[in-house]
């Protein structure tokens, strides 16, 4: 049971929600996990410390500090093995996301070692602002897994996105984060992403419209799951996670990039091959700006840049683990199945452009696993996040 022993910080915060929490911090606590309940001042309007106090078997914390006594923020960070926050409204959602401290919760969060988890609810039209959804990507970002809100009718009336999902499924996500985080927790995971770019002179470059964003999802889900990761980003403006765990190596070109590979091949346990390195680059960049004046063309003489995800499957041990991508237009299956055999992968990621919102510079993407033993499995559509959700549940089923 993946709630079992699990020391959990169950953060309330001020909105009508707060009623709820009652019945998830009593699934929490049926689950076998020892929960901490933390309250905001604005909570206790909602709902009363007595109740919670009485269901979790501990006094419930609000204050930084009692007359007598200092309320530890960073020891009961470092205690929890989570912090949730349910329901988390959109004042505490902002306050997190700029690293605001005016109360214990925030102080807790602040400080916290633990990974967070928060289930989000307000009305639809504070969901839906503009303002609230950037606060929602900026703690995404950090690493701060958001629970799907729901729909439906809202105690201001309106009907639409913000409810509190329901307790079964928190205490669900809860459970799937925890058999997730034993899964993958302490593996090394190398991730390629984006583009590179190959310089034709000093101000134009080769190039290709990938957005790393697969990669960069790639890296935060590995993250959440417990893992290390290294994340060799090719240019783009995508922002990439920020963590303790993460190593971002930046870099342009696709020698850059296989030189970031090399210097991590030996304490790889599993590289996700996201990026799409250039095939070719220019076989000698000018050294000043290529002026139009008297020419009619232009020929570039190209060279073959080296194939990464080839270098990899030809060194690895067999205990290191290969997954790369492919992106076809056509017979993909074929395609895919040489490629995973030529380069020794042992799991591709077939994904296409021919599809509607998929591959390059969408946040959606709808994929199909290939792995070494011809097993084929496809998906529906669904957002990067969840992809990459789906891709690394796959490899740590197979490992
Ligand atoms: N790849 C790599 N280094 C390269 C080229 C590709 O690591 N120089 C990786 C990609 O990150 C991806 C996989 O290999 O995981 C497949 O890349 P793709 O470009 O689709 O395959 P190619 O072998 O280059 O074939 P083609 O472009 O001819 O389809």
């Amino acid at each position: 049971m993946p709630l079992s022993h699990r020391r959990i910080l169950l953060g309330i915060t001020g909105s009508i929600a707060a009623y709820k929490s009652a019945i998830l911090l009593r699934l929490l606590v049926k689950g076998g996990a020892e929960v901490q309940v933390i309250m905001t001042e604005a909570a206790r309007d909602f709902i009363g410390p007595l109740t919670l106090a009485t269901l979790s078997g501990k006094p419930v914390l609000s204050e930084m500090h009692l007359d007598d006594q200092w309320s530890n923020h960073v020891a009961l960070g470092h205690w929890a093995d989570a912090l949730l926050i349910a329901p988390a409204s959109a004042q505490t959602l902002s306050k997190m996301a700029h690293g605001v401290v005016d109360n214990l919760l925030t102080a807790v969060y602040l400080s916290a070692k633990c990974p967070t988890l928060v289930a989000p609810a307000m009305d639809a039209d504070m969901w839906e602002h503009p303002a609230t959804q950037d606060n929602i990507r900026i703690l995404s970002r950090h690493g701060v897994v958001v629970l799907p809100v729901g729909e439906g009718p809202l105690a201001s009336g309106l009907e639409g996105p913000g409810r509190l999902a329901e307790p079964e499924q928190i205490v669900g996500e809860l459970n799937a984060f925890f058999q997730k985080d034993t899964l993958l927790s302490k593996k090394k995971i190398l991730i390629t992403a984006g583009p590179t770019h190959e310089a034709i002179d000093p101000v134009r470059f080769i190039g290709n419209h990938s957005s790393g964003k697969m990669g960069i999802r790639l890296a935060e889900e590995a993250l959440r799951g417990g893992a290390e990761v290294v994340l060799v980003l090719g240019p783009g403006s995508e922002p990439a996670p920020v963590s303790k765990r993460l190593t971002l190596m930046r870099v342009t070109t696709a020698l850059e990039m296989m030189d970031a590979v090399r210097q991590h091949l030996e304490v790889t346990d599993i590289f996700l091959l996201a990026a799409a390195v250039a095939d070719f680059r220019p076989a000698e960049p000018a050294a000043q700006k290529i002026k139009k004046e008297g020419r009619q063309s232009l020929s570039l003489d190209l060279i073959a840049n080296p194939d990464i995800a080839a270098f990899i499957g030809a060194n690895k041990t067999s205990r290191q683990y290969l997954c790369g991508f492919a992106l076809e237009t056509e017979n993909l299956v074929e395609n895919a199945r040489a490629k995973m055999d030529k380069k020794n992968m042992d799991l591709i990621v077939i994904n296409s452009p021919n599809d509607a919102q998929s591959a390059f510079g969408y946040d959606t993407n709808k994929i199909s696993l290939l792995d070494k033993s011809g097993k084929l499995v496809s998906f529906e559509r669904q957002s990067k996040k969840d992809a990459a959700r789906t891709i690394l549940q796959a490899i740590a089923e197979r490992i």
